[in-house]
């Protein structure tokens, strides 16, 4: 089944290739499904000196379905590879879908935490949380489920997040307890196999939290500059100010995990991102030590339908990779330094227009006063006393909609654009606007007025020569 299951993947494929490459709004250095939809990234790791990216991934449509892993290698986190589909919803315990996970390395082995998703006739989930394990790093054997259901969580109970600490494995789960709160249980485990609970470490209405969403999804623990960080995706926050204005929300809790307690004690939730299309990231520690995060640069809202890609079969990208460091209590990110590779045709631009489609853009503010840029008219940054807001045009409705955060003042902007897209880091990574965009194809215009000083550098960006 698996044979046919992912031969019919390779079809579509192919079917579509040529479509899909020649939509105007590909991204040109974005990891993004060959056909149909990508959503979260899975698996992380760099594995014998290999950067390893596998995503969520329905071949056949648009829309969310039986997902499989797609796969990418690098050397580089610049120049990547197709490689072969990694795991095919085929058995009993996957059949809905291969959902998200994550890699570690064992033994020189790479092993794969997946959950299986099963829905019954009658509608009812299931889910098991599966083991699949390569020699190679390329091709995967499933090993089935090691881990069932604990009787107190609803079957959402779901992406696997694995690390070692000393000799033992541990393992966070996104769950929702019987009460409908969204939580994150922590388990154990001396050899990947049997894995042993250790209760909830942090979750609504848990610990002072007041209720905090119904579903916490994609859990990951990290360590970071001395702290553990929890990074995590809760469904069911509401607006709140500037903060939770989509419809879910990706962000982090910094505490510390006492080991012999199996207790995580943490502070305030803060968001990662404040744009409008970021969810589900997941990190990674590679070789040299950094902490990498990815994230899916989509979210599951009423506006994924209307995503003008859909024509030519496909939809949604990862963001580019961003290094994470913690300073004074927060998380900063910056664009890892191998991006630098695709530079190209440096400017130093002197005018207060210019164009620009796939590139990115350094701005240094000598004196910082109220500024608007404007992207292709059609995304605009601006800067006023201390707020600082992204507007872009809702697909749905036509109209502007924005983001806004609160900054004491802008010192750089660190801007990454791609035909569809545009990633702004603000202030060396305090703060990040990750959103999707659709702009008129021949409008390649950036505009910045203001009374601003400042000096703009621009590449354009590509790695295929272009
Ligand atoms: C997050 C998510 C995960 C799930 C996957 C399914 O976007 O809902 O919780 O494993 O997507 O594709």
């Amino acid at each position: 089944m698996t044979e046919t299951l992912m031969q019919k993947a390779y079809n579509e494929v192919k079917k579509y290739r040529n479509k899909v490459i020649n939509d105007p709004y590909r991204l040109r250095y974005h990891l993004m499904a060959p056909v149909g939809l990508l959503n979260d990234p899975n698996g992380l790791i760099q594995f014998k000196g290999v950067y390893h990216v596998f995503y969520q991934w329905n071949p056949f449509e648009t829309t969310h379905g039986a997902k499989f892993w797609g796969h990418y290698t690098s050397e580089d986190m610049v120049h990547w590879r197709e490689d072969p589909i990694a795991l095919a919803p085929s058995e009993w315990y996957d059949r809905n879908g291969c959902y998200s996970g994550s890699a570690v390395e064992s033994n020189g082995k790479l092993y794969l935490f997946y959950t299986g998703n099963v829905k019954q006739e009658d509608g009812t989930r299931e889910t098991y949380q599966c083991l699949a394990v390569s020699e190679n790093g390329i091709d995967f054997e499933k090993l089935g489920p090691v881990l069932r259901l604990p009787e107190h969580y609803t079957s959402h109970f779901r992406d696997p997040k694995v690390w070692k600490k000393d000799d033992l494995w541990y393992m966070v789960v996104g769950a929702q307890t019987l009460e409908e709160k969204g939580t994150v249980a922590l388990f154990h485990s001396k050899d990947l196999y049997h894995w042993e609970e250790a209760g909830r470490i942090a979750g609504s209405e848990m610990d002072g939290l007041k209720d905090f969403g119904y579903m916490w999804e994609c859990p990951d623990l990290i360590h970071l500059n001395g702290k553990d960080v929890l990074l995590v995706s809760p469904q069911g926050l509401k607006p709140d100010g500037d903060f939770f204005q989509n419809l879910f929300q990706s962000g982090y809790f910094i505490g510390e995990l006492d080991y012999k307690r199996m207790k995580f004690q943490h502070g305030a939730f803060a968001e990662l991102d404040r744009g409008f299309d970021f969810y589900a990231p997941q990190t990674f520690r590679d070789e040299s030590g950094r902490t990498i995060l990815y994230g899916w640069m989509g979210i599951t809202d009423e506006l994924e339908a209307y995503q003008p890609t859909i024509v030519n079969r496909w939809v949604h990208a990862l963001t580019i990779p961003r290094e994470l460091e913690l300073h004074d209590g927060k998380i900063f990110q910056k664009p890892v330094k191998e991006l630098k590779k695709l530079r190209k045709n440096k400017v130093v631009v002197e005018t207060n227009k210019f164009e620009a489609i796939s590139a990115e853009l350094s701005i240094d503010f000598e004196k910082v006063g109220p500024f608007k840029i404007s992207f292709r008219n059609e995304a605009y940054l601006s800067f006023e006393s201390d707020r600082l807001t992204l507007e872009r045009r809702n697909l749905k409705s036509g109209n502007l909609e924005s983001r806004t955060c609160k900054i004491a003042s802008v010192s750089k902007l660190q801007i990454f654009m791609d035909h569809s897209s545009l990633e702004i880091f603000i202030n060396e990574g305090e703060e990040i606007f990750t959103a999707r965009y659709f702009p008129n194809l021949n409008d390649a215009m950036i505009s910045i007025e203001g009374e601003a000083k400042i000096k703009v550098i621009k590449w354009n960006l590509g790695n295929d020569g272009e």
